[in-house]
């Protein structure tokens, strides 16, 4: 199988619109699609330096947020994200079963404030913790996972993307 989740599959666009099909929360909300591509970038800038595995990172950042039912805590959204992510796979994308069981676990968990982890779920969730600036939370690097997470000008990077509502490509 290759690295790459989608290959084989339509790409990173059909799995987008498919999940905004889906999506019952606002599509330009603080946990909306412009959060989520910056929640990539993030992930994509610490995987050159945490060695995480990327395309789980990439699939995390496009379907932690999925099923939500609102913007505010939501505290099992991110299991039901895990029954989504297992319903896309096979039609969508596909990992090895190694692989989503990584997906599984940083969407899983990524709202219980955990620090220590596999390095690709500590990825996952400093991606996401990164961009907290949207919430007006500057991120902490003591809730950050990796020491790239934790790099005061990766914070500032991401912090000032965050404030500006940067969206980066899809
Ligand atoms: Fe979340
Ligand atoms: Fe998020």
């Amino acid at each position: 199988m290759s690295t790459d989740p989608f290959q084989g599959y339509a790409g990173r666009g059909a799995l987008i619109e498919r999940v905004k099909a889906r999506l019952v929360i606002d599509w330009r909300g603080i946990h909306g699609v412009a959060h989520w591509a910056r929640v990539a970038a993030n992930g994509r800038r610490l995987a050159g330096t945490t060695g995480a595995d990327l395309g789980v990172v990439e699939l995390f950042a496009w379907l932690h947020d999925s099923c939500r039912h609102d913007d505010g805590r939501d505290p099992d959204h991110g299991p039901r994200a895990v029954d989504f992510a297992r319903e896309l796979r096979g039609e969508f994308f596909d990992l090895e079963e190694a692989r989503f069981e990584l997906l599984a676990a940083a969407c899983e968990l990524h709202t219980r404030g955990q620090t220590e982890a596999e390095v690709t779920i500590a990825t996952c969730w400093d991606a996401d913790r990164l961009d907290l600036g949207r919430v007006g939370t500057v991120p902490d690097p003591r809730y950050l996972c990796t020491p790239p997470g934790r790099d005061p000008d990766v914070i500032q990077w991401a912090l000032a993307r965050s404030l500006a509502g940067h969206e980066p490509g899809r």
